[in-house]
C-alpha cells in the first residue's frame, strides 16, 4: 500500500515525502513541475531511495490520474498540489482558481472512483484573513482575502461534502509560514522567479542576490511595530502529515477536521531577520518600507487541536527554521538546477 503525495517536488510535499519514508511508508509522487524542479526528485531518492516512484502529470488530466491510481496500490493521498502565490492569484484569478480547484476535484474524484478513503489536504491560515481573536483556533470566521485565500476556503468545503457523501476520512491541515528545510541541505525551498515569502527573501539577500530587504510597515500595533506571524519548521510541518495519516485511522476516522498547524508562537519581522543574521553570521540589510496592502497585523496559532487529535507538537524554534534555511540556501545559492 503506498501514499499518493501530489506536488511531491514541491517545497513541503519533497520534505513531507522523506518523512514519509522514515516513517516506513510507501510512496508515490506526483507533479507536473510548474512551479519545482526535476533537481528536487533526485535530492528526494537521495535522501530516501533511488527507487522512489515519481510520475510527472498534471492533476487536472483524469485520465493521468486514473493511471496512476491504476498502476499503483494507492490507500492514502496527501494533496499539496497547488499555485499558492496571494499576490499572483490576484491578477490571475481564473488560474488559480482552475489550477487549485481542478486538481483537487481530480483527487477527490479519482479516490472515490478508486475506492480511497484517506486525504490529507493542504489548506492554509489565510482562510482566517486577519482573526478578531489570536491565537486563532479553527472555530474563527472563514474570511478569506485573496482569489488564492478562496482556493482554499472553496476546496475545503469541496472535500466536507465529498468526505459525507462518499463516506472519506479526511485531515484539513491549516498551515501557517512555513520556514526551514531539510537539515542535511540538499533539499529546501525554491521558488521559481523573484520571491516574495520573507524567509527567502531574507536569504536572498544574504547570498549577494538582493541588496536588502524591504521590511513592509514599521507602525503596526505590534511590540516592535513589524507584522507578527507564526513561523514553522518545513520538517515540523512534513512530521504533522505522517502524524495526520496515522491520526485518519483513529482519532480522525469518520471526519472531516480542520487542524491547525503552527507553533502556537509568534515571532515579528524584525526577530526573523535577527534569527537570521545569527545563523549567517553577519548583518542583513533590511529598511521599513511602506506596509504591503493585504497584509494582515498579526496571526499566530491555537495549535491545541493538532496536539490533542494528532498528537503533534512542533519541535523546533525560530532559530533552527533559520538556521536549515541557510544551510540549503548557503549550499544552493541558485537554488535547484533547473
Ligand atoms: P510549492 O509550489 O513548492 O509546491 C506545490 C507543487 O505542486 C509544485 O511542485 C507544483 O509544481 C505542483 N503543482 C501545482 N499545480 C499542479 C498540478 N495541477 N498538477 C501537478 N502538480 C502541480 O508549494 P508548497 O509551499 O510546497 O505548498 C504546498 C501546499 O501547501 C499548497 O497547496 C499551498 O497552497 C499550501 N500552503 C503553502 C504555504 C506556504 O507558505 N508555503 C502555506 C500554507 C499552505
Ligand atoms: C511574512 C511577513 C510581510 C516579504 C503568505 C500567504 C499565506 C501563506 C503563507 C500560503 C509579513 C513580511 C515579507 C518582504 C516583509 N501561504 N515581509 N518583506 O504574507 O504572512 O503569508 O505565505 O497559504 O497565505 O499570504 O507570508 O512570507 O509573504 O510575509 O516585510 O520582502 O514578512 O509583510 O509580515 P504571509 P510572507
Amino acid at each position: 500500500m503506498a501514499v499518493l503525495v501530489t506536488g511531491g517536488a514541491g517545497y513541503i510535499g519533497s520534505h513531507t515525502a522523506v518523512a514519509l519514508h522514515e516513517a516506513g511508508r510507501e510512496v508515490v509522487l506526483i507533479d507536473n513541475f510548474i512551479n519545482s524542479s526535476p533537481a528536487a526528485v533526485d535530492a528526494i531518492r537521495a535522501l530516501t531511495t533511488p527507487d522512489l516512484v515519481f510520475v510527472e502529470g498534471d492533476l487536472r488530466h483524469r485520465a493521468q490520474l486514473d493511471a496512476v491510481f491504476e498502476a499503483y496500490d494507492i490507500d492514502e493521498v496527501i494533496h499539496f498540489a497547488a499555485h499558492k502565490s496571494v499576490s499572483q492569484s490576484v491578477s490571475a484569478p481564473l488560474e488559480y482558481y482552475d489550477n487549485n480547484l481542478g486538481a483537487t476535484i481530480g483527487v477527490a474524484d479519482a479516490m472515490v472512483k478508486h475506492g480511497v478513503r484517506k486525504l490529507v489536504f493542504s489548506s492554509s491560515c489565510t482562510v482566517y484573513g486577519q482573526p478578531d481573536v489570536i491565537p486563532v483556533t479553527e472555530r474563527a470566521p472563514i474570511r478569506a482575502e485573496s482569489p488564492y485565500g478562496w482556493t482554499k476556503v472553496m476546496s475545503e468545503q469541496i472535500l466536507r461534502n465529498t468526505a459525507a457523501a462518499e463516506d472519506l476520512d479526511v485531515a484539513l491541515l491549516r498551515y501557517f509560514n512555513p520556514v526551514g528545510a531539510h537539515e542535511s541541505g540538499t533539499l529546501g525551498e525554491d521558488p521559481n522567479g523573484v520571491p516574495d515569502n520573507l524567509a527567502p527573501v531574507v536569504m536572498a539577500v544574504a547570498v549577494g542576490r538582493l541588496d536588502k530587504i524591504g521590511v513592509f510597515g514599521g507602525d503596526y500595533a505590534t511590540p516592535d511595530g513589524t507584522c507578527v506571524r507564526d513561523y514553522v519548521h518545513v520538517v515540523d510541518l512534513a512530521e504533522g502529515h505522517v502524524a495526520a495519516l496515522d491520526a485518519l485511522d483513529t482519532t480522525l476516522r469518520g471526519t472531516c477536521t480542520a487542524i491547525n498547524l503552527g507553533t502556537g508562537i509568534g515571532s515579528s519581522v524584525l526577530e526573523v531577520i535577527a534569527a537570521a543574521e545569527a545563523a549567517v553570521g553577519e548583518p542583513i540589510a533590511y529598511e521599513i518600507v511602506d506596509r504591503r496592502p493585504g497584509d494582515i497585523e498579526q496571526i499566530y496559532a491555537d495549535a491545541s487541536l493538532a496536539a490533542e487529535v494528532l498528537g503533534w507538537r512542533s519541535q523546533r524554534d525560530l532559530a533552527a527554521m533559520l538556521r536549515d534555511h541557510w544551510t540549503w540556501q548557503s549550499m544552493h545559492p541558485d537554488g535547484f538546477v533547473r
